[in-house]
């Protein structure tokens, strides 16, 4: 029996050794993985961060080890966005008890945060944190999509549903006319005639714009194009009190596009934005900064407010078809944009912070 275990004892070191060696292996690993991890112990305090999550938290790891949450939470150096964000999850995954929780950035990137307790983490939290942009973005197009998509059916069947009787109405005016001049009242039918005309407008210029058609390009400098919207909105921009500024870059860009459609874009975004700041209050000093930046072969159009903003539910919703939050608003213009974009070959995105302001940022490829 001492021989066996004898005999066994110069292995059972090997494989602690060889445990230990894994064991450094597997925290390497932790260290440097692409998601961000942090554990708590089961006092609260931070007994391990991954570089990852100290980048994200853009603090020192050997200031935060040892932490309680309360303790990070008072540190200076974390920034107040950030503070807000890690009270949130804290809320959401132990008060509430949710396993995940998803959240944006500053920059917009959008970041699955997954907490894991209870029996298998022996009292302790593990916090692992993960950026999803590229699948949200992926989910965003498919959705947009289908809205899109469901979009054209609703406009070609409110065609078919409103323009027929129009025409038999306007048909039966006519017939009608001769007998309404009888009675003097030719006026009448003249007034009849045209509002139904006007209606007949509405609807064609609605699907019109709800279906934008293949893009007629021409090659146009960005300059010229972004000066032309600026004239047009100037005044308007003035009697909201907002100031209408261009930053554009010295080299020319050219690009090549449906001018009517990307000016229809441009000149809603710029609409929004003077809505926006209107809602700030009467008094409020607006500011739109329209910007150009190149970024490889695409050009970039930033379109940046000082206006009221949005909060999550506006901003997961903003492309949606009908989709507004004004009295008088189509809730169109933006995802009528989105495919005018698309159809260019080009994207929109959009950072806004509710109480500080919205960029929405238009990325077109560029002609040489
Ligand atoms: N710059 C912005 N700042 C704050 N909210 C915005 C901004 N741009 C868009 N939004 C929000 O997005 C919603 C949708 O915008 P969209 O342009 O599609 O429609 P709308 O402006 O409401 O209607 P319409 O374009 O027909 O006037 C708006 O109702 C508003 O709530
Ligand atoms: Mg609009």
């Amino acid at each position: 029996m001492i021989s066996e275990f004898q005999d066994t004892a110069p292995q059972r070191t090997d494989v602690l050794s060889h445990v230990h060696l894994d064991n450094n292996k597997y925290e390497n690993v932790l260290e440097h993985m692409d998601s961000g991890i942090m554990l708590f112990d089961n006092h609260g305090i931070l007994t391990f961060i991954n570089v990852q999550m100290a980048k994200l938290l853009e603090l020192p790891r050997n200031l935060v080890s040892g932490c309680t949450l309360m303790k990070l939470l008072r540190l200076p150096q974390m920034s107040r966005f950030k503070k807000k964000k890690i009270l949130r999850i804290y809320r959401e995954t132990i008060f509430h008890r949710k396993r995940y929780h998803e959240l944006m950035d500053e920059n917009g990137r959008h970041w699955l945060v997954t907490v894991t307790y209870g029996d298998q983490m022996d009292g302790d939290f593990l916090f692992s944190v993960k950026d999803v942009s590229d699948y949200k973005q992926i989910e965003q197009t498919a959705y947009q999509n289908d809205k899109l998509a469901m979009l054209g059916r609703i406009s070609a069947s409110i065609a078919h549903e409103i323009r027929n009787p129009l025409t038999a109405i306007r048909g039966f005016i006519q017939l009608l006319r001769p007998h309404l001049l009888q009675l003097g009242k030719d006026e009448y039918a003249r007034i009849i005639l045209t509002e139904i005309d006007r209606a007949n407008d509405i609807i064609y210029e609605f699907l019109n714009s709800s279906k934008p058609s293949a893009p007629q390009k021409t090659v146009m400098k960005v300059e010229s194009l972004l000066k032309e919207v600026v004239l047009l909105t100037e005044s308007e921009g003035l009697m909201k009190g907002c100031e209408i500024l261009l930053e554009v870059e010295d080299t020319p860009l050219n690009v090549s596009i449906d001018v009517k459609q990307i000016k229809q874009v441009i000149l809603n975004m710029v609409k929004n934005a003077m809505d926006a700041i209107e809602e700030v209050g009467e008094e409020y000093t607006g500011m739109i900064r329209i910007k150009t930046t190149t970024e490889n072969k695409f050009v970039q159009i930033t379109i940046a407010d000082n206006g009221r903003g949005m909060d999550h539910n506006t901003l997961v919703r903003l492309f949606d078809p009908f989709f507004t939050t004004k009295e008088s608003g189509t809730g169109l213009g933006l995802s009528v944009s989105y495919r005018i974009i698309k159809n260019h070959g080009g994207t929109i995105s959009v950072n806004s912070q509710k109480g500080e302001g919205t960029s929405f940022m238009i990325k077109l490829p560029l002609v040489y």
